[in-house]
């Protein structure tokens, strides 16, 4: 049995406790902090938790519970701050996305995770949906030849996207799913948001962008949350277009297990997408707990995720900027 506390009492912690953590029996969480009054309240009404066992501080809940790992899904503005407050307290951690909004300050905590010899991964859950696996090994098999042409969509008509920073609630994600399925890291990005975004705080509820990888690959990704059409699944509508075929993912409506190759003839054949044996945030649960117990590492370790950040932080700044960005590199 792997004990942890949980830090972040909002709507996804919530549904955190409501439907993740029971898909694995031999994880348990023993302490809940938030550092709202209301949030602590709340989950104590709605799940019936015991009073003590409830905490506004890590500190608190870590002495208290004797836990050796946290989970964090707490608010975006937190996640540096409880970053470290949990690696510096000995705890491994599980941490929400976006890791960061910059790369120096992501590498810095994965550092002192590693100096610490603390597993510290990032719920980059996107990555544990059955077609990326199956998509990312069709291009490490040159299913399709050379690759030429990527272009993603993601379009759903969702509220909590539209009213905050679709860059970084979502694009996040994207960032990430590319540097996973094609094996290359952000080279530039370009990106002309919706809204004016002069910081990470200010809303927008989308962006078109053109982001170049590693080996002169280039996608052409739009984000959007309004406008009539159906929903894409949330890890987009991917085209992949090489000199030997077109490789689809996802399907509008919301249909994220529509994997096929289109040959130059226009011939489609599906291809089969297993189910996971854990799907999405449990899978990566699965891995964080394992890697705690000293096998395997998480589904995206931190230090591999600053990288994902870096082209976040580009994004950032072109938006800002209006100019095409250079995405750090060390
Ligand atoms: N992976 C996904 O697909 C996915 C989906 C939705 C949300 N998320 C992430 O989950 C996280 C939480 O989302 P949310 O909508 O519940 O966020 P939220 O903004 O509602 O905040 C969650 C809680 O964090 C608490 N909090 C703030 N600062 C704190 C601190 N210093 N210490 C302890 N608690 C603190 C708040 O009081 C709040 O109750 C975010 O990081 C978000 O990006 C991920």
């Amino acid at each position: 049995m792997t004990d942890l506390i949980q830090i972040g009492l909002g709507p996804w912690g919530l549904d955190w406790a409501a439907k993740i953590f029971p898909q694995l029996p031999d994880v348990r969480v023993t302490g809940w902090v938030d550092s709202s009054p209301d949030a602590r309240a709340a989950f104590i009404a709605s799940t019936g938790a015991a009073p003590d066992t409830v905490f506004a501080t890590v500190r608190e809940a870590l002495e208290a519970t004797g836990a050796v790992a946290a989970i964090a899904p707490v608010a975006i503005g937190a996640h540096v701050a409880v970053a470290r407050q949990v690696l510096e307290a000995g705890a491994h951690l599980l941490l929400e996305k976006p890791f960061a909004l910059d790369a120096a300050t992501a590498r810095e905590l994965a550092d002192l995770a590693a100096k610490r010899g603390l597993v510290f991964g990032i719920d980059q859950n996107y990555r544990i949906f059955p077609g990326a696996p199956i998509v990312r090994d069709l291009l490490a098999r040159q299913a399709v030849g050379t690759v030429r042409r990527v272009s993603l969509e993601w379009h759903r008509d969702h509220r909590g996207v539209r009213e905050s920073n679709a860059l970084v609630e979502l694009a996040i994600h994207h960032f990430d799913l590319m540097r996973y399925l094609f094996g290359r890291d952000g080279v530039a990005i370009t990106c002309v948001p919706v809204a004016p975004v002069r910081s990470a705080e200010d809303r927008t509820p989308g962006a078109s962008l053109i982001v170049e990888l590693d080996g002169g690959l280039t996608v052409d990704y739009v984000l959007a949350s309004q406008g009539a059409g159906p929903e894409t699944p949330w890890p987009g509508v991917w085209r992949i277009s090489g000199d030997d075929g077109l490789i689809t993912w996802g399907a509008a409506p919301d249909d994220h297990r529509a994997v096929s190759i289109t040959d130059p003839a226009g011939n489609v054949t599906a291809v089969e997408v297993p189910e996971l044996p854990l799907f999405e945030r449990a899978g990566v649960l699965r891995a964080f707990v394992d890697a705690v117990a000293g096998s395997g590492e998480p589904t995206s370790p931190a230090a591999d995720n600053a990288r994902s950040v870096a082209m976040l932080e580009a994004a950032l700044t072109s938006a800002r900027t209006g100019s095409r960005t250079k995405v750090g590199r060390w």
